[in-house]
């Protein structure tokens, strides 16, 4: 167990018990340390299943503890990599009895070893330090790289909320965020003077803020998902009688996801309209008896291709359809029965990992 309270500190950090963790690992290269998984279950560590927020570079606590008080339905799981400071956070924690706030210590680097995926509701960047030097500048905690693990780490639509006083790191973290995909909202350039209503300040914002810089907040929602969907779901008019199908929900798809049309038939270089096919024999006959085997296969390798290039994990299909049907497609009869199987785009891309939905299915996604 890599995860445990550190024996070996001295007797503050005993004394913080079970407010205090300690990450540790032999491997100091991170890329191959986060291979490690070891996650901490959150409902055992804080005894329900309440959202748990995240805070990133917590210094002495002061965010994490006010905003355990003021959301006791909420969990917070605030990490630093300064021993001393963070067991400052802790026993300020102990000493008020917060029983849904705990800390790590740990570098940002190692989240994804403990913290499993899609398990966070919010993460907050309080005045992380700005590495001003281009040199450091892979250290900031917006940098691509940190925002790769976040967005593994956030549930669907969870945001990041950042405040710093540094004008260029903020401006870095803007162009950061956008360069990557994410969406920036609620912008402050002021945050003090602001209508923004709930604002939990932290050590470094009372510092700053008294001396008379201004703060400056954003928050960053995670960019959103590709998904594949099928052409003729989209209104487009590609179906083999030149006509198209609709999708309901669509509005409410597209605010979690990019949706990436496909028509894998005329990616196999069938023409609109055509003469409808279905599956007989693992073969693919058009109603005249011609076998068009070799477009559906064309067709579904560009699907494929297409679903890698975008970075799809998951496809909505038309049911039914010689190609994009998914459990059930037309039985080779043309007398609309339906049979047991797959169409051969959809057999392809389940056969690649994605997981396959059909335009009745999208409320479960
Ligand atoms: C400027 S302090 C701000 C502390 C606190 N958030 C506040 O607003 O008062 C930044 C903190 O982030 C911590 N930090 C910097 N890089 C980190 C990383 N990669 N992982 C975890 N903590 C980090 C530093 O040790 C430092 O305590
Ligand atoms: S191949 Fe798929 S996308 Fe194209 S018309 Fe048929 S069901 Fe729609």
């Amino acid at each position: 167990m890599r995860m445990r309270k550190k024996k070996h500190l001295e007797s503050r950090t005993e004394n913080c018990g079970e407010y205090l963790m300690s990450f540790t690992t032999e491997d100091k290269n991170f890329n191959t340390a986060v291979l490690n998984k070891d996650y901490i279950d959150f409902k055992e560590l804080f005894g329900n299943d309440n959202p748990v927020y995240l805070e990133i570079g917590c210094g002495k606590g002061q965010f994490a503890c006010e905003m355990a008080k003021l959301h006791p339905n909420w969990n917070f799981l605030a990490v630093e990599k300064v021993q001393n400071v963070i067991v400052a956070a802790a026993e300020k924690a102990r000493n008020d009895e917060l029983p849904n706030v705990r800390f790590v210590k740990c570098g940002a680097e190692y989240l994804p070893c403990f913290i499993p995926d899609k398990s966070i509701a919010g993460i907050y960047l309080n005045f992380s330090c700005p590495y001003p030097k281009n040199a450091y500048k892979s250290h900031r905690l917006t940098n691509e790289r940190f925002l790769k693990i976040y967005n593994e780490l956030l549930m669907d639509n969870a945001i990041i909320c950042q405040k710093t006083d540094n004008m260029h790191f903020f401006e870095y973290s803007l162009e950061e965020f956008s360069r990557c995909g994410w969406r920036v909202e609620n912008i402050s350039l002021d945050l003090h003077n602001s209508d923004i209503e709930e604002n939990v300040v932290t050590e470094y914002e009372h510092r700053f803020s008294s001396q008379g810089f201004p703060i400056y907040r954003l928050e960053a929602k995670k960019p959103k998902e590709n998904i594949l969907v099928s052409q003729c779901l989209l209104g487009i008019k590609c179906k083999y009688d030149g006509g198209a199908n609709s999708l309901e929900g669509r509005e409410v798809l597209e605010k979690n996801y990019n949706l990436i049309p496909v028509c894998p038939e005329c990616l196999g270089g069938l023409p609109i309209p055509r003469v409808p096919a279905e599956i007989v024999d693992g073969r693919v006959i058009n109603k005249n008896g011609e076998d068009v085997t070799e477009n559906f296969e064309r067709g579904a390798e560009s699907a494929l291709m297409l679903a890698k290039t975008f970075g799809c994990k998951k496809a909505i299909l038309k049911s039914n359809s010689p190609s994009c049907g998914y459990g059930q497609v037309y039985d080779g009869t043309f007398s609309h029965k339906k049979k047991e199987g797959n169409g051969i785009t959809a057999d392809l891309l389940e056969r690649n990992g994605i997981m396959i939905y059909n335009e009745k299915q999208i409320g479960g996604i």
